[in-house]
C-alpha cells in the first residue's frame, strides 16, 4: 500500500514537470516566434541577417507566418517600425537578402 502511495507521487510529480515543461512550449508556439535553432539554411546570408535584424524588437516570427506575397510589405513596415525606434538598420542589399530568405522559405 505504502509503495501504492509514493509511486502515485512520484506519477504527480513527473506529470506536473512534464505539463509545465509543455506549457511553455505553448506559449512559445502560440506567440508566433521560432528559435535560431530551428531556422532553415542557418548559415546563409539572409538567415544570419533575419537573426541579427529581425530580432531586436520581438521574438523571430515564424518564416511560415507570411506567404511570399506578404513578406515584402510586411518588411517594409519594419523598416518604418526600425525607423522610428533607433534601432539597428539594415542597408538596402541586407534588406533584399532577408526578403528573399523569407519569399524562399515562406507559407505555400
Ligand atoms: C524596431 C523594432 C522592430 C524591429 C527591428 C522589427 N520589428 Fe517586427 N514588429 C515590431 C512591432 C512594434 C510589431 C507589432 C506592431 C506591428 O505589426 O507593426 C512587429 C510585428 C511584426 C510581425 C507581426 C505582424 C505582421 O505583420 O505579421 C512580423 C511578421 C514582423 N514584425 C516581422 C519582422 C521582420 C521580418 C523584421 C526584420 C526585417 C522585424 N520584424 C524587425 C517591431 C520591430
Amino acid at each position: 500500500m505504502r509503495y501504492l502511495a509514493i509511486a502515485a507521487a512520484v506519477m504527480v510529480i513527473l506529470a506536473g514537470v512534464i505539463f509545465s515543461t509543455a506549457g511553455k512550449k505553448m506559449m512559445q508556439a502560440g506567440d508566433g516566434a521560432v528559435t535560431e535553432a530551428v531556422l532553415p539554411q542557418p548559415g546563409s546570408a539572409g538567415a544570419v541577417l533575419y537573426k541579427q535584424y529581425c530580432g531586436q524588437c520581438h521574438g523571430l516570427p515564424a518564416l511560415d507566418s507570411h506567404t511570399p506575397e506578404e513578406w515584402p510589405r510586411a518588411v517594409e513596415r519594419m523598416i518604418t517600425n526600425i525607423a522610428s525606434s533607433g534601432k539597428q538598420m539594415p542597408n538596402d542589399d541586407e534588406r533584399d537578402l532577408i526578403v528573399t530568405y523569407l519569399v524562399r522559405h515562406a507559407k505555400q
